[in-house]
């Protein structure tokens, strides 16, 4: 049985649909019925699911509130992953823990390897390095995935907000120099449980791996394949404009480059995400569709 944390979370609820479509043992949990910064909590899990198998969807992802909520993030991004870890340890049981691209600087002008080192801008990205961190001492079984730009059909993400905003703006203003890999629940929820299998039946894979949508875009590009591919649904094609990152100022600050170099996955498991446009697309028309049928129901 794989059992996941932060099941109400954009990954966690496309886990849920993800494995109950591969007919997998699988039980996804919320933060109300577990707070994996809670050691009852996870303790309680364990003995009532017996797992053979943890993931990790649950963080703190509010980057900008992190600045200011830097307790909350800390609880969440680096208490919890470390206890989850050491109650893995106890029931030697594999990990797999999520973090994200947002613990490097940006600095660098190519893809980020896994070995690179971690230099985190912001609170955000301070507390999932050291949630990385302690995961890594306190579990040997353990897969740390960093993944980036998560977007799906679950949840708030940024995908979501541009088609609110294309449905009532004329123009949409969005920072052009930010790179990154928009990646999408469905692939990295197809990655995950394809491995899992693997892991329980004992692989010597552990360590940290990068797993995010094929190709870099900024998110000016993505904003852009978002309008296009909504607009013919919609009939509503609002300009997007690109700005700086000085246009549109955030509380945290963000890596100017934070593409992940994924081939370590890919070498590993033979597993590669689709193309950020072809899942961009997928996602947009779903998205307008299930709100067309919401429509027709309400009218
Ligand atoms: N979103 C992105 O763009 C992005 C980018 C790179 C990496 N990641 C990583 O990908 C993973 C999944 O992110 P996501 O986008 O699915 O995030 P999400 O939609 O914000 O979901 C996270 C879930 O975790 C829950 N949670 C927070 N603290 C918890 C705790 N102490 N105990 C139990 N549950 C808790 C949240 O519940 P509440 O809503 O009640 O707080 C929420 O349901 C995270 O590790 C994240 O850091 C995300």
């Amino acid at each position: 049985m794989i059992l996941i944390f932060g099941g109400n979370g954009q990954l966690g609820q496309e886990l849920a649909r993800a494995g109950a479509v591969r007919g997998l043992a699988l039980v996804a949990l919320g933060r109300a019925e577990a707070d994996i910064a809670d050691a009852g909590a996870v303790d309680r899990a364990f003995a009532t699911h017996q797992p053979k198998l943890i993931v990790n969807a649950a963080a703190y992802t509010k980057v900008d509130l992190a600045e200011t909520e830097v307790e909350a993030a800390r609880r969440s991004n680096e208490t919890g992953p470390k206890l989850l870890a050491q109650a893995c340890a106890e029931a030697r049981l594999p990990l797999i823990h999520i973090s994200t691209d947002y613990v490097f600087d940006g600095t660098k002008p190519g893809a980020y390897l896994e070995s690179d080192p971690v230099a985190p801008t912001g609170s955000y990205g301070r507390s999932k390095a050291a949630g990385e961190a302690a995961v890594r001492a306190a579990n040997p079984r353990h897969l740390i995935i960093r993944t980036a730009w998560v977007y799906g059909e679950f949840g708030h993400n940024f995908l979501k907000t541009m088609l609110r905003l294309a449905a009532t703006r004329d123009e949409l203003r969005v920072v052009a120099d930010q790179r990154g890999c928009p990646t999408s629940t469905a692939d990295l929820a197809d990655a995950i449980l394809s491995i899992a299998p693997r892991l329980i039946a004992g692989a010597q894979v552990w360590g940290t791996y990068h797993f995010a949508g094929t190709g870099v875009t900024t998110w000016h590009g993505f904003a852009s394949r978002i309008v296009a591919a909504q607009a013919p649904l919609t009939g509503r094609s609002p300009r997007v404009t690109p700005i700086t990152t000085a246009e549109y100022p955030t509380a945290a600050r963000r890596p100017a480059n934070s593409a992940l170099d994924c081939e370590k996955f890919a070498r590993a498991f033979g597993i590669r995400a689709r193309a950020w446009e072809a899942e961009t697309d997928r996602i947009t028309r779903a998205l307008v569709a299930a709100q067309g049928e919401k429509a027709a129901h309400v009218a």
